[in-house]
């Protein structure tokens, strides 16, 4: 599988001094849902070096970012990313709890050179929530209502390039556009690692987005680019249960009131096909507080975490690895001792001769708790989860094609 990457520019292919530029982030972070915490921080420092080069160039910058899904535990307002990234920054940050509203614009065009400026979580915006083509997302309101207000727009969301909505393709269409810093240092470090043509490659996935990561298997073998799929946590339950593997009625009554079950038969027509796809044979549950390991054919209670038998035979499979892209947690890490499947697989992965990919925005909080010597051997921490997974499997990112597109139009014409 060769992919092709159109050319995109990047700051230092346009002059963004003394402009007003809009700038779209990814400041979707993993938030406690009881105190409404940030608990870790890595995207928006990461962005914040991207928001400095800017107020550097004397650029007046609105920032705008999602968090979180409607109806999800993690849809919160930016107020406290705003917050956060006056504190890394050391500067003033300004927020408007409005995005396309009278209050958002006139902020907009007061806003002075240098001056940085948050608005509230784009997905408040319906037409955020829709998928569609760039040319389409330039009509939205969204659009519409902004665009006016700027000389030029920087996309830096790469973890948000495989969404087609109106902030990510939309504002290119209609303005001069470049990819932020840590779009580019994404999109360099993952050009060297695709063209790598070495085999076995090993996806070992996991997390909460199990639709997102069902499709990406599904890109995966169809492009034909990985050898082993490592399955984890809820992906690993949909599996099972399309195996025709009882893993009890808790574990059912979880998968449905997730709205998960509609996943069985996508998962159990990837089976079908022989697709490289490995389950647990056991896991962990919780009795009376404690981590207890049962067979995956007696289960008894929700599952928390991967058990060591699953551990050992995962181990195995990455050890003659080439490539190996980790993503999603195995189990619940929040709790202590459901923590355990998930290191131990990140530090295998390292033990490993292999070139190691971290991904996703819950993943880095795992990273940062493996010993020093261990986490030098990661090969790329990438912010992003879905996105990096898509990329890797050979999938055109709708904000990549937008990005170069609006290069045509606005920057490289003659
Ligand atoms: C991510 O964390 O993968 C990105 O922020 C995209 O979030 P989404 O899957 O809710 O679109």
């Amino acid at each position: 599988m060769v992919l092709e990457i159109p050319p995109i520019p990047f700051m230092d292919d346009y002059d963004l001094s003394e402009k007003k530029v809009l700038v779209r982030v990814d400041f979707n972070v993993p938030i406690d849902p009881k105190t409404g915490v940030i608990l870790n921080d890595a995207r928006i420092k990461a962005h914040a070096r991207t928001i400095k080069e800017l107020i550097d160039l004397n650029a007046a910058v609105v920032v705008i970012s999602h968090q979180g899904r409607p109806g999800g535990k993690e849809f919160t307002s930016l107020k406290i990313h705003a917050e956060r990234l006056s504190e890394i920054l050391s500067y003033n940050v300004k927020f408007i709890d409005d995005i396309i509203g009278p209050a958002a614009r006139n902020e907009i065009k007061k806003l002075k050179n240098a001056e940085v400026l948050v608005l509230e979580n784009t997905r408040l915006i319906s037409e955020e929530i829709i998928e569609a083509a760039p040319e389409k997302q330039a009509q939205t309101f969204f659009v519409k209502k902004l665009a006016p207000l700027f000389d030029a727009f920087v996309l830096d969301a790469f973890s948000t390039a495989h969404r087609s909505q109106p902030s990510l393709v939309g504002f290119p269409m209609v303005l001069p556009s470049v990819a932020g810093r840590v779009f580019e240092a994404e999109i360099k470090a993952l050009s060297k690692i695709i063209s790598r043509e070495e085999r076995p490659k090993v996806f070992v996935l996991g997390g909460a987005k199990v639709e997102d990561s069902l499709k990406v298997i599904e890109t995966l073998v169809r492009n034909k680019a990985a050898d082993r799929i490592l399955t984890t946590g809820l992906l690993a339950e949909v599996f099972l249960v399309a195996k025709g593997i009882n893993i009890g009625k808790e574990n059912i009554q979880f998968l449905a009131e997730k709205g998960l079950i509609g996943l069985i038969p996508r998962a159990r027509r990837l089976l079908m096909m022989g697709a490289p796809i490995e389950t647990p044979y056991d896991v962990a549950i919780e009795k009376n507080g404690k981590r207890v390991e049962v067979p995956v054919t007696k289960v008894n209670g929700r599952i928390m975490d991967i058990g060591t038998e699953t551990i050992k035979s995962y181990i195995q499979l990455m050890n003659d690895a080439k490539i190996i892209v980790l993503r999603g947690p195995a189990g619940v890490i929040e709790k202590g001792s459901f923590k355990i499947g998930t290191i131990k697989l990140a530090e295998a992965a390292l033990r490993t001769s292999a070139f190691t990919i971290f991904g996703g925005g819950h993943f880095t909080v795992v990273a940062d708790e493996l010993d020093e010597k261990l986490r030098k051997k990661i090969g790329h921490r990438s912010l992003a989860g879905g996105a990096l997974l898509l990329f890797l499997a050979g999938e055109r990112l709708p904000a990549i094609y937008a990005l170069a597109e609006s290069a045509k139009k606005f920057i490289w014409r003659r």
